[in-house]
Parts: structure tokens; C-alpha cells; sequence
């Protein structure tokens, strides 16, 4: 009681700085010290507490945990969707209802200040205990706020936008009554046809970790205490973008190796940056179906990783342990999942259903209850929830800062960012506002809202999109003519009958902009492909645009890398822009036109053919490598039919300006184990622009006990050069960049020869040679 008095005075204290600043809306709510410790030194002596007592959640927690049935501890376990539950029998249950019983820990997809705070008060006044609930939402790329999807936000390789546009997301969430996002999900992808590639940062360990570090920092701040903050969630442990053939739900082969090398990174970097809960995925490895995987959840992801917080199942996966053919019933499905160490489950209902018998039975301990329950309610409390249920129901915050200004232009940033030039011929762009009189907007995409806003948008509204169409005339002089024309109905129409009047709108224009790609439930969960082209008859139309002989910018906007020679060979200025959210049409429109001078890398390869898949940079060395020219020697890994490399490589993005880099000084060429090196270049802007470049760099290990990658990102560094401008860049290489798994699986610096690569992609590089004693 006193806690709750306490904390209430301090949010007053907050709330109050907030609604005086409010016309600025604060990104931070915070209380100034000397406020905060005036209130503490004048409530302390009226309440009886100490500060560490106020602090100290532990003995709240055991004193719940002593007061707990066997029911209400296993409705802490227990999240539902929605404000309907699906009962035993297939009928619907009022959840309010269960809620009163205690038998609700989460929910999700509830969002709103008012549903919100409704539910809550269910909870505080109407159960037995009052234990708040926390609402979780699938918060990926933005609230209501839609910045672009993670793939697209990972190609700008801007850890600290990556990090403003997650804490935006945190601060709308929150401001709606969510606690809890379901983000990021760190899952490497290395195969394009997989649908999920567009939720994560794409297939390397190094910049999926650093990209892992900035989202959870980003959505959990200095403090889960802090009223815009919220639980991130580290999904899917693990292996669940390994899925074979890319077929999403597919089961999963890695070895431990690989696991360790490739997979595992990630998610060793959410948790070291304080990630408060991870999802287990859906796929088995190696078999064992991850959500009943003892080696994996405890083992590995407690004991080996550290980590402390809770781990959630994904949808309804401790139920598809049976169709896995892993637990038999539900009853066996409920006691693999909680001996694996799986605290919470999502939907399934099993361990509201099964837990108590199996506890009955002696199946389970109710010490292996009471851990799973604690975990959660430490989340609770590290929340405030425990002191103050109603603080993240607000429904002044949720007007004021819920798609605010601040943010949109932030969404605007961060799409200029994302974007990747992949072709410029002759500089072909940037477009000159003042002198293109006529533009052909061509596409299904080019005045789409829907699609823009990509998968899993959360509250994302379409009316809140800036088309292409719209961003174009934003940007340009009235007197300049857009002629838009769809040319196909759909990106799957099939048909040529749109055609015509797109081919006509081309010939009367001086440029013609194809703004073509897919749908956005063309990527994202259950939306795998095996063909990855341009769908439909897009292709065809582009064919055709060009054949009017105007020059033509295609604008992809896509969820994965689609296999696109035909255009890379024919079309002289290409874009990636994946889906870009809110602020997509402007920020094309000011990359196109040069108001942003595009930077963006990619973060995964673009396949010449889906044959090359998977394909990723950081492989092995082979016995027989493709070195020479493909003809000379027969006996080498390679394909008849396409060159082994990417169309793109990993790291791959031209800039407006070009940019020189001189060869790699090494401080030594000899170091031991443990001493560090300096690498540095010199890179100049050799160009008439402005421009920014992220300076990549990769090792290899020459010789080791293990074959090792070709190449492997160990470091970066954007730098941002005036036209003419050269700058030294440096690097520190440090032993643990040189690390490798031995044959042990042992972390070690073997000695030998090591060469280091600098450059401007993973194919593109300087290099240079050291040896370690
Ligand atoms: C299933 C997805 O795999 C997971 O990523 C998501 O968080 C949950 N559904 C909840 O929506």
C-alpha cells in the first residue's frame, strides 16, 4: 500500500512535467532529480519505506507467490488474444470472466488506452489477488507510426535510427496500453523464399546482432519502469529462418556448429543487452520441436547464454508439439514444454488445462510452477505494473503522442535510409525537379497504400500512407506533369489489358518511373514463395515500357530480394525500397530528385536464380573453389548454368557521389593472441555530392583447425564526406574479432596467417595480410 501511495505521488510528479510540456511532446517523461528526491525524503518519514524496500520487488513477490492457488499461479502462465477466449470445448468464454478467476497472466492484440485500462481494473479489483495483466502486441515496425520493415531499416546500418524508430514505437505502444512487444526477431535468414526474411535483419551474425542490440535497447530504454518503455521479446529460438527450402514451419537441420557460429549471435546480443523475453519458434531442430527443447531452452538459452527473463511459446506451439508427432497428447505436449523450461503459453490453453493435473499426477514440481510464475511476475514489477496497474493507460499520452510529428518525420528518415540504389546507369539519377517536364508514374505500386505499409503493421492505417504518386507531387513544381498509370490491375494480374495506357503515359512523358514489386502478404508469416521474379505480368510490362526507348527508374518495393537480371541487364536506374511505411512516397520522391543521397546496403544477397539457394556471403572455404575462369577447369564447385556469385552481394548500395578507398596500413603485420590491431584506410569522396558511406570491414582466417568463412564482418563505420573530402578511417581489430570455435567448440585466436578486407560491399575490398603468433 504504501508502494502504490509512493509510486503514485511519483507519477503525478511525472504526469505533471509532462502535461506542462506537452505542447513539445516528450519523447522521455522523466522526473528532474531534485523533484524526485524532495518527494522520496518528504514521503519516506509519512510511509514508513526505505528506498531499496520501495525498489525491492522480491519480498512482493513471495508474499504473492505464497498467497497463490494452484490455479491463479497457472494463469500467470497463460496468455490469450483477444477479448474472447476459445474454450475446452471449441466454445467461447467471456474473458473478463477468466480474468476475475485469475487465470489470465497476458493477453494480446488488446490495444488501447480505455480497452486497456477496462481489462486492467477487471483484473486489480475484480480477482482475488490483483495481479495486473501485461498486454503484448506484435509491435514490428512501428505502432501506428509505420516505419519501414526491419529488412529495409537494417539496410541503413544506422544502429542509433534503428534504435530512435524502436523507441518511437515503444513510446506509441505504451501510450496505448501495450507493455509488451513481440520484437525483434533476430532470426537469420540466408533463404529468400522464406517469407519472414522481411522481419529480421538479414543473413549476417555480426550486423544481426548490432541491428538485435539497437531494438531492444530502442523498445526498453534506461528503464521498463519508465512510462514509454516496454518489454522486447528476442523470437524465434531458435533456427526458425533456417527453415528447409524456405518453406515457412518447415523443420530445421543446423548443426551445432552452425548454431553456434551463425544462429545463436543474435540472440546472445539481445540478451546482453537486458531483452527481458524471448519466444521459443515453431520449427523442430534437429528434430526436437523447439518448444519442448530442454537442451535448447535451458541448456543453451539460460545456462550457456544468461539468460534471466521469461520465455514465451509461440502461437498455440506447445499444441503443435502433437502434429509434430513429439508429445501425444496435450497432457504430455503441457509437461515437455514446462520441463524444456518454457514459461508462458501463447493461446494454446494447454497449461491452464493440463498443468494442474500434471502437477496432481506428480508430473511437475510446484517449484517448476513457481519459477516459470516468479519470472513473470519480476517482468511485472520491473514494468511498475505492480505499483502502478493503470500507469501505461493514458489517454492523454495515447492523443498526444501516437502519430505525432516528431515521429513521422523520423518514419521519413529512416525510409530515406533503407533505401538501396542498385543501378545508376550514366547517373541516370538523381532526376532535375526544374527540368523533367512530363513523368510517367507507372505500376501497380504507385499509388498504393495498402502494400506500403508491409506485414505485421500493427496499427498501422493505410489513409496514413504517402503514396508514390502523392510524394512525387510534393516534391515536384506544379507545372511538372505526373501521368499515372497502373498497367496492371494487381501485382498478380496477369492480363496485358492495362497495358496500352500505360505504354502511352510512357511516350509522352521524358522519364518513365515502374514502381513494381509484390504485395505485402507476399512476404511475412505463412507467405513463402518458390518463385521469387516480379509476380504477375509485370515483368512484361516492363518489357514494354522499354521499348518506348524513354529512360526508366524502377522502383522495386518488395518484402525479400527477388531474382531480377532481366531488369539489372535492361532498366538503366533501379531502387530497392522494400516497404518503406508511412512516409514511403516522400522519401522515394526525395531520393529520386536528390534531396536524399541514397546509402543504404544491402543485408542480405540477391540470388541470380533461386537455384543458388541459399546463398550467403560468409561461407566456408571449398576444396575445389571457383577460382579462374569458369571454363578452364571443369572439376570445381560451381553450376553449369549461372556464375556462383550473387546478383548482389551482402553490403552491396551505390551512392549519388562514388567513393575511393586506398589500400588498408596495418599498425603491425605480426601480433599475439591477445593484442589488438589497427587497420586504416583513407576514403575520399571522389564525387560532386555529398554522401555517406558505411566502410565495411571483414576477416578471414587463412588456415585453421575448422574451414572457415571467405570473409566474415567483424566491424563498420558510416561516415558522412563533402565532395572532395578524404577522411583516415580506423579500426581496431581485437582479439575476439579473431575468434573462432575450435574443434571443441572452444572460443579461440588461432595462430597463423589471417587476411584482412575493407571495402564498399563483401565482394569489393581492399585487403591486407597479418599473422598471429
Ligand atoms: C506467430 C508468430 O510466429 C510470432 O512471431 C508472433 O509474435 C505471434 N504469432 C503473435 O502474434
Amino acid at each position: 500500500m504504501h508502494k502504490l501511495r509512493l509510486s503514485f505521488i511519483l507519477k503525478n510528479i511525472r504526469e505533471e512535467e509532462y502535461t506542462t510540456k506537452k505542447g513539445k511532446i516528450m519523447y522521455r517523461v522523466k522526473t528532474s532529480f531534485t523533484t524526485l528526491l524532495l518527494a522520496v525524503l518528504f514521503t519516506l518519514p509519512n510511509l514508513g519505506v526505505t528506498m531499496t524496500e520501495s525498489k525491492d520487488y522480491t519480498s512482493k513477490i513471495n508474499s504473492l507467490l505464497s498467497r497463490m492457488t494452484v490455479e491463479e499461479k497457472i494463469g500467470q502462465l497463460s496468455q490469450y488474444s483477444g477479448t474472447e477466449l476459445t474454450g475446452p470445448k471449441g466454445g467461447k468464454i467471456d474473458v473478463k470472466e477468466e480474468i476475475k478467476k485469475g487465470r489470465v497472466g497476458s493477453l494480446l492484440n488488446v490495444t488501447g488506452a480505455e480497452e486497456t485500462e477496462k481489462l486492467q481494473n477487471v483484473a486489480m479489483k475484480q480477482s482475488r489477488l490483483g495481479i495486473p495483466i501485461i498486454f503484448g502486441l506484435d509491435v514490428i515496425h512501428g505502432y501506428k507510426t509505420i516505419f519501414p520493415v526491419p529488412l529495409a531499416m537494417a539496410s541503413s546500418w544506422d544502429m542509433d535510427m534503428i534504435k530512435q524508430a524502436s523507441k518511437a514505437a515503444a513510446i506509441e505502444a505504451s501510450a496505448s496500453g501495450i507493455q509488451w512487444t513481440f520484437t525483434p526477431m533476430v532470426d537469420i535468414a540466408r533463404d529468400p523464399r522464406w517469407g519472414r526474411i522481411v522481419e529480421g535483419a538479414g543473413e549476417d551474425p555480426y550486423l544481426g546482432s548490432e541491428v538485435a542490440k539497437a531494438q531492444v535497447t530502442g523498445f526498453q530504454g534506461e528503464s521498463l519502469a519508465n512510462i514509454d518503455t516496454i518489454l522486447a521479446c528476442a523470437k524465434h529460438f531458435i533456427g526458425y529462418g533456417a527453415a528447409i527450402a524456405g518453406r515457412d514451419y518447415n523443420n530445421v537441420e543446423i548443426s551445432n556448429r552452425t548454431l553456434w557460429e551463425i544462429y545463436i549471435p543474435p540472440f546472445k546480443a539481445a540478451i546482453d543487452a537486458g531483452v527481458e523475453t524471448v519466444m521459443s519458434a515453431f520449427n523442430d531442430l534437429n528434430g526436437i520441436p523447439m518448444t519442448g527443447n530442454k537442451k535448447l531452452l535451458t541448456d543453451v538459452l539460460r545456462d550457456k547464454l544468461g539468460f534471466k527473463g521469461f520465455i514465451v511459446s509461440d502461437w498455440n506451439s506447445i499444441a503443435e508439439m502433437i502434429p509434430h508427432g513429439y508429445a501425444k497428447n496435450r497432457y504430455q505436449a503441457g509437461k515437455l514444454a514446462l520441463d524444456a523450461g518454457l514459461d508462458m503459453d501463447m493461446v494454446s490453453n494447454i497449461y491452464c488445462e493440463e498443468l494442474p493435473k500434471l502437477l496432481k499426477n506428480k508430473q511437475i514440481t510446484m517449484e517448476q510452477i513457481d519459477d516459470a510464475v516468479r519470472r513473470v511476475l519480476v517482468a511485472k514489477a520491473k514494468l511498475g505494473l505492480m505499483d502502478d496497474p493503470f500507469i501505461y493507460c493514458n489517454k492523454e499520452r495515447e492523443k498526444d503522442l501516437i502519430l505525432n510529428k516528431e515521429h513521422r518525420a523520423l518514419a521519413r528518415e529512416a525510409a530515406e535510409k533503407s533505401i538501396v540504389l542498385l543501378k545508376n546507369e550514366k547517373n541516370l539519377l538523381p532526376l532535375d525537379k526544374n527540368e523533367i517536364k512530363t513523368i510517367a508514374l507507372i505500376g501497380p505500386l504507385a499509388n498504393n497504400k495498402e502494400d506500403l505499409l508491409g506485414p505485421w503493421c500493427a496499427k498501422g492505417n493505410p489513409k496514413d500512407v504517402v503514396t508514390l504518386l502523392q510524394g512525387l507531387k510534393n516534391t515536384l513544381p506544379p507545372k511538372t506533369k505526373v501521368i499515372y498509370s497502373k498497367g496492371c490491375s494487381s501485382v498478380n494480374d496477369v492480363k496485358d489489358n492495362n497495358f496500352k495506357k500505360a505504354i502511352e503515359a510512357a511516350k509522352n512523358a521524358d522519364v518513365i518511373i515502374a514502381a513494381l514489386g509484390e504485395s505485402a502478404d507476399m512476404s511475412g508469416e505463412a507467405h513463402s514463395r518458390s518463385n521469387i521474379d516480379l509476380p504477375g505480368a509485370q515483368l512484361k510490362l516492363l518489357k514494354q515500357l522499354k521499348k518506348t526507348g524513354k529512360p526508366i527508374v524502377l522502383v522495386l518495393m518488395n518484402g525479400r530480394p527477388l531474382t531480377i537480371n532481366w531488369s539489372v541487364e535492361n532498366i538503366p536506374a533501379i531502387l530497392e525500397t522494400w516497404f518503406l511505411g508511412i512516409e514511403a512516397g516522400n522519401a522515394i520522391a526525395d531520393v529520386i530528385f536528390g534531396d536524399y543521397n541514397p546509402s543504404g546496403k544491402l543485408t542480405v544477397s540477391f540470388p541470380r536464380s533461386v537455384g543458388q539457394v541459399p546463398i550467403f556471403y560468409n561461407h566456408r572455404q571449398v576444396g575445389r573453389p571457383q577460382d579462374g575462369p569458369r571454363d578452364k577447369n571443369h572439376f570445381v564447385s560451381k553450376y553449369l548454368d549461372v556464375p556462383n556469385s550473387p546478383l548482389f552481394p551482402f553490403g552491396y548500395g551505390l551512392s549519388y557521389t562514388t567513393f575511393e578507398y586506398s589500400d588498408i596500413t596495418l599498425d603491425k603485420k605480426e601480433i599475439s593472441k591477445d593484442e589488438n590491431l589497427t587497420a586504416s584506410i583513407e576514403l575520399t569522396n571522389t564525387g560532386k555530392i555529398a554522401g555517406k558511406e558505411t566502410v565495411q570491414v571483414y576477416i578471414q582466417d587463412l588456415f585453421a583447425s575448422v574451414t572457415q568463412p571467405v570473409k566474415r564482418l567483424i566491424a563498420f563505420k558510416q561516415v558522412i564526406l563533402a565532395p572532395g573530402e578524404k577522411q583516415k578511417i580506423e579500426f581496431t581489430i581485437t582479439p575476439s574479432m579473431l575468434e573462432i570455435y575450435n574443434q571443441d567448440m572452444k572460443k579461440v585466436v588461432e595462430p597463423g596467417q589471417f587476411k584482412l578486407y575493407i571495402g564498399t560491399n563483401s565482394q569489393e575490398v581492399k585487403e591486407a595480410e597479418f599473422n598471429v603468433k
